[in-house]
């Protein structure tokens, strides 16, 4: 973990909802695994004490990008931001995906909103192929289809409005999959909460292995001051642990469902 200045290198619109921030920061980038995320300070807002989480998108020699969607003032104003402006960045953060060792499980991507982000560079840095399924209100809210064919994946896309791909929710062709094979699979998952769940109670259903990025509001960023805690077993009880260190990717069967919010 790293705290360093960074450069903003480009900031553009990358779809309807989405910005791609390109940043310059030599010692986070080399460090960064799949799932890790970067605790953003966005200096021209006036509340900049407060850092703003977002996954780690893509790593290309001492650059990293995020894709974001402006949701508030701290992020309204990221992307008013421009190349050359600066930003701090602390990095890279949180417990990450295991990656797939070379002949090792078929993954299977679950992903919803800017957990496609995040599951991008799992797929980059997995010795092999597998589905990608990502899922969204509507066509806008699907990202990065193009980029996984691109790393050779199959994608598989879901809108609720049925304007892009199979009409329902990412679950539905994520369960006609493990209908056909459970075998050697292994499930990764990142977005929003009900997502989650859902993909940890399939989990269980057809006993297979699954990871799951956990979405929770954090503060510091840095295991101290316990806004992002979730209940996880430990033993034959349970206990709070934090999102931002132990975490943000948990084992699906660790999470105590029953009792989170
Ligand atoms: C581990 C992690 C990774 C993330 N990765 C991405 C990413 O790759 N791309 C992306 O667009 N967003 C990501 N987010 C969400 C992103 O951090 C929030 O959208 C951002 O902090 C909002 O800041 P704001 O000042 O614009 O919004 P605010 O004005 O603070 O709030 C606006 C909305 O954003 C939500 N929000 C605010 N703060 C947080 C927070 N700390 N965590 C989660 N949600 C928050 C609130 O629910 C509210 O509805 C991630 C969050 C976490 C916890
Ligand atoms: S965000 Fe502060 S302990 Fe996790």
């Amino acid at each position: 973990m790293v705290e360093q200045t960074v450069n903003i290198v480009s900031n553009e619109r990358a779809t309807d909802l989405y910005f791609r921030l390109v940043v310059r920061a030599p010692q986070i980038a080399p460090l960064v695994q799949p799932g890790q995320f970067a605790h953003v300070r966005i200096l021209p807002l006036r509340d900049a004490l407060l850092r703003r989480p977002f996954s780690i998108f893509q790593v290309e020699g001492d650059t990293f990008a995020i894709l974001y969607k402006s949701v508030g003032k701290g992020t309204e104003v990221l992307s008013r931001m421009r190349p050359g402006e600066e930003l701090n960045a602390i990095g890279p953060l949180g417990h990450g995906f295991t990656v797939p060792q070379p002949g090792g499980e078929t993954p299977l991507l679950v992903a919803g909103g800017y957990g496609m982000a995040a599951m991008h560079l799992l797929a980059q840095r997995s010795p092999q192929t597998g589905i990608v399924f990502v899922g969204g209100r509507r066509r806008v809210d699907i990202l990065c289809e193009e980029e996984f064919r691109a790393l050779g994946w199959e994608v598989r896309a879901t809108t609720e409005d049925g304007s892009h791909g199979e009409k329902g929710l990412v679950t539905q062709p994520l369960i006609a999959e493990l209908k056909r094979t459970t075998a050697g699979r292994k499930l990764f998952a990142c977005g929003p909460t009900p997502m989650l769940k859902a993909v940890g109670r399939l989990a269980e259903e057809f006993n297979v292995p699954a990871e799951l990025s956990m979405d929770e509001h954090m503060c510091c960023g840095v295991g101290v001051c316990l806004t992002c805690v979730i209940p996880v077993k430990a033993g034959d009880a349970w206990e709070y642990q934090r999102t931002c260190t132990e975490g943000p990717v948990f084992d699906s069967r660790e999470v105590v469902w029953e009792v989170t919010r």
